[in-house]
């Protein structure tokens, strides 16, 4: 029998279709001595028979995931700092209509979108419940404010600061369960032309590459055009444009507003036909999906254990979140990746979460280049091949497992 539990935006019911098992917190990274029992909860995904959204079956405490030490850096990549600088600006040439502006940010990390708006001179509140990320945006002189979003937050930022012109969230909205609370408090927060805007990854990009590894604590939600025009609806607004991002290896940015405010755009209606043709959520897609999950696992652990037989250096790329659980579900630890090489200063030093790799800078990795780097960052792959040229000239190879194993 297949489990099942409650949808979180409609109340149907989800029946479960993937389990990756047992599964650590993916941005717990360790301090190698820690004596702190190491947290678990069983990673699997289901589908709503109603509103068609796809969500975690088990939910991790919040404050669990996000607290002071949250070691995730928006702003780690150079493409990503580009790409916020771009969405802010054009936020700011096309929402601006109100006399005196004013933009919120749910979950403002360091701060790397907020800080154009604040350069420009805009009224601007982060609302961002890790606290060492939000002192960082901080120092940039983005004005911060150290909590989970929810309704009560969201009363109380309308009476302090008056409504939100433009609300935006990235690699965010997905993360929170609660979205019921959310979605009054963004409804209550947003001006009668207010427009929210959030980027997420999107279900039809993680389906088709067999990119398993965006499911983690993290990410509750896996949206679609339909399931978010269902959510939009049942909290009283609508979903008004969708755009394909080639950020964070797929991912669309959804823009709700005020039901009957805005006219939706083509592209609503274009992506929802195509989620249709392609059944992107039947029983037979997702059996297919989780058969080439399978297939992955096998591939990669076979090529793994091929190098390492041959004696021969794995170094993993990028300590992403994603990478607990591709590394946990195929049981990849110290023994076939030497170890995984981050800029993040507060990942460095530590361990996976789960599967105890050591975490070093990329100096080590460039200071006696392994014959194999496995690319776990491969959604920063442009970036990443650009900036390590000199490994391949060395006769180092990569290692991809999206959208399938291939080492070239
Ligand atoms: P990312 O894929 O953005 O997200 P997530 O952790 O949510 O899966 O994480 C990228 C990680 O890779 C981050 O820890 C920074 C690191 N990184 C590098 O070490 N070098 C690089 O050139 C880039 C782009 C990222």
């Amino acid at each position: 029998m297949a489990r099942t539990s409650e949808c979180r935006i409609c109340s149907g019911l989800v029946t479960e279709f993937i389990d990756l098992g047992r599964q650590p917190l993916a941005d717990a990274f360790r301090l190698p001595q820690s004596p702190e029992p190491e947290f678990f909860y069983r990673l699997a995904v289901g589908t709503c028979a109603d509103c068609q959204m796809a969500q975690l079956m088990e939910e991790v405490p919040r404050e669990r995931m996000f607290h002071e030490d949250y070691p995730y850096l928006s702003s780690g990549s150079t493409v990503m700092r580009a790409h916020f600088e771009g969405i802010a600006t054009r936020l700011l040439e096309t929402e601006m209509s109100s006399d005196d502006p004013f933009v919120v940010e749910i979950g403002s990390n360091d701060g790397v979108l907020l800080k154009t708006v604040a350069a420009a001179g805009v009224r601007h509140l982060g609302v961002e419940p890790s606290g060492g990320v939000a002192d960082l945006a901080a120092a940039e002189g983005v004005s911060v404010r150290k909590d989970f979003f929810e309704e009560s937050v969201a009363r109380e930022i309308l009476a302090e600061h008056g409504h939100a012109d433009v609300i935006f969230s990235a690699n965010t909205f997905s993360h929170i369960p609660y979205v019921d609370s959310v979605l009054r408090g963004i409804k209550a927060l947003l001006g009668p032309d207010g427009v929210f805007v959030f980027e997420d990854p999107y279900f039809g990009d993680i389906v088709e590459r067999t990119s398993f590894d965006q499911i983690y604590d993290e990410h509750f939600f896996f949206f679609t055009a339909r399931s978010v025009a269902r959510m939009a609806e049942l909290s009283g607004m609508e979903l008004v444009d969708v755009e394909h991002l080639p950020t964070h290896g797929g991912e669309i940015r959804y823009t709700l507003a005020h039901a009957g405010a805005r006219e939706a755009s083509e592209a609503v209606k274009l992506l929802m036909v195509e989620e249709e043709r392609r059944e992107l959520t039947s029983p037979a897609t997702l059996a297919r999906f989780v058969e080439n999950v399978e297939r992955v696992r096998t591939d990669l652990l076979a090529e793994l254990r091929r190098i390492k037989e041959r004696g021969e250096r794995v170094v993993g790329y990028g300590a992403t979140a994603k990478s607990a659980t591709v590394l946990n579900f195929c049981g990849i630890g110290p023994d076939l990746v030497e170890f995984i090489c981050d800029s993040t200063p507060a990942k460095q030093g530590r361990l996976t979460p789960g599967t105890h790799i050591p975490v070093r800078g990329p100096e080590e990795y460039r200071s006696a280049y392994p014959d194999y780097a496995l690319l776990l960052a491969w959604n920063h792959a442009e970036e990443i091949m650009a900036k390590e040229t000199e490994f391949q000239k060395a006769g180092g190879r990569w290692i991809r497992y999206v959208p399938e194993v291939s080492v070239s």
